[in-house]
């Protein structure tokens, strides 16, 4: 079976992507994934928390611009070598890339515009294959406007698009107004890829300890509806590549996010709970599913259950929701 696919021009060899997680936090981390199977692997974000703290350390530093360090390393100021941020991702990426022969995928975490074109450019320069920008900006401030929400993802987008020419790929939250024209938006903006959706850890509440507790959990496959949906509705109307995450299990998973019309399928909970091997599960139960079902090429199976271009998608969100209420009448979920 040939799983060979395109992932914002970028040629993989199949279409599973280990996309950012712990596991993905060290150079042997990416090789177990790779030789797991997986198409590509997105590294863990450089979150900007590190480059406050960098920030913070370069005002103390003299030598600021120092290029004693390899080629990718001098596009930053020095830093002292205990302070792991931005030095330690690309020291990361640089090896990551070195030891596989899978595209490795740099991914940048923070909210601003300021500053990102230079953290970029640096990644393309220590091997980055493209960049994902994962944008993790919830509005804490209630008198944020949506619009100026949308305008931050467009202005990293842009500075981050006009400071590099590897592709640049786009993590979204789900929590948008109009999905929909946010993403046609950053399509025109030039995103090479769309990354439907992140997971944003959300603080809970203990009631026993009376803390608030913050811990990212794992998904599970109900939650992979919701960008599955929007991949289904985003099919044939976007240029950009279509990523999907959240919710992979099991290979089934794989072939739906496939049939809403997926060019990649990401996951990082089934592979951090059954271990990066879980990566050849996933990829041969695809392949049996696909001799099963009678598919040659992905090319049949991608977008086979999208929503057509030129239906009404309102009309179509409607019905499912109708026929879904229909079921509910009917006493199907009555205990
Ligand atoms: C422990 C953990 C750490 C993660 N770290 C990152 C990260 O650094 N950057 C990022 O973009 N996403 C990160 N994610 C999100 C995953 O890449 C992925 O988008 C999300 O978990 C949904 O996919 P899944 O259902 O396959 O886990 C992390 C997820 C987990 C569980």
């Amino acid at each position: 079976m040939h799983l060979t696919t395109d992932y914002m021009g970028l040629a993989l060899r199949n279409p599973l992507v280990a996309s950012a997680s712990p596991l993905s936090n060290t150079v042997d981390g990416v090789r177990r994934l790779a030789a797991a199977g997986v198409g590509a692997v997105v590294l863990y974000s450089l979150f900007e928390e590190q480059l406050l703290r960098e920030a913070a350390q370069n005002a103390r530093l003299v030598d600021a611009g120092s290029e004693s360090f390899a080629e990718s390393l001098s596009y930053f100021p020095a830093v002292a070598e205990e302070e792991p941020g931005p030095r330690r991702y690309l020291n990361l990426l640089e090896d990551a890339a070195a030891t596989v022969d899978i595209p490795v995928i740099a991914s940048l975490n923070g909210v601003t515009p300021g500053g990102w074109a230079s953290y970029a450019a640096a990644m393309q320069a220590a091997g980055a294959a493209a960049i994902e920008l994962n944008i993790y900006y919830l509005p804490g401030d209630p008198h944020i406007s949506g619009r100026d929400v949308e305008q931050r993802h467009l202005d990293v987008l842009r500075r981050v698009k006009d400071a590099v020419t590897v592709p640049v790929a786009v993590k979204l939250s789900p929590y948008f107004s109009s999905i929909g024209e946010m993403a046609l938006r950053l399509d025109e903006a030039g995103a090479d890829g769309l990354v439907l959706f992140n997971r944003f850890l959300q603080p809970d509440i203990d009631p026993e300890s009376l803390a608030v507790v913050s811990a990212v959990g794992l998904s599970n496959p109900a939650e992979a509806r919701l960008p599955r949906t929007w991949i289904a509705l985003l099919h044939g109307r976007v240029r950009a590549a279509l990523a999907a995450t959240t919710g992979v299990e099991g290979p089934a998973d794989v072939a739906r996010y496939l049939l809403a019309g997926a060019d990649v399928v990401m996951t990082a909970s089934a592979l951090l709970r059954h271990g990066p091997e879980h990566a050849a599960v996933l990829l041969d139960g695809l392949s049996e599913w696909m001799t099963r079902k009678g598919f040659a090429t992905l090319d049949q199976v991608r977008g086979l259950l999208s929503v057509p271009t030129g239906t009404d998608e309102g009309a179509h969100e409607r019905l499912g929701y109708v026929s879904a209420m229909r079921d509910a009448n009917r006493g199907l979920y009555r205990p």
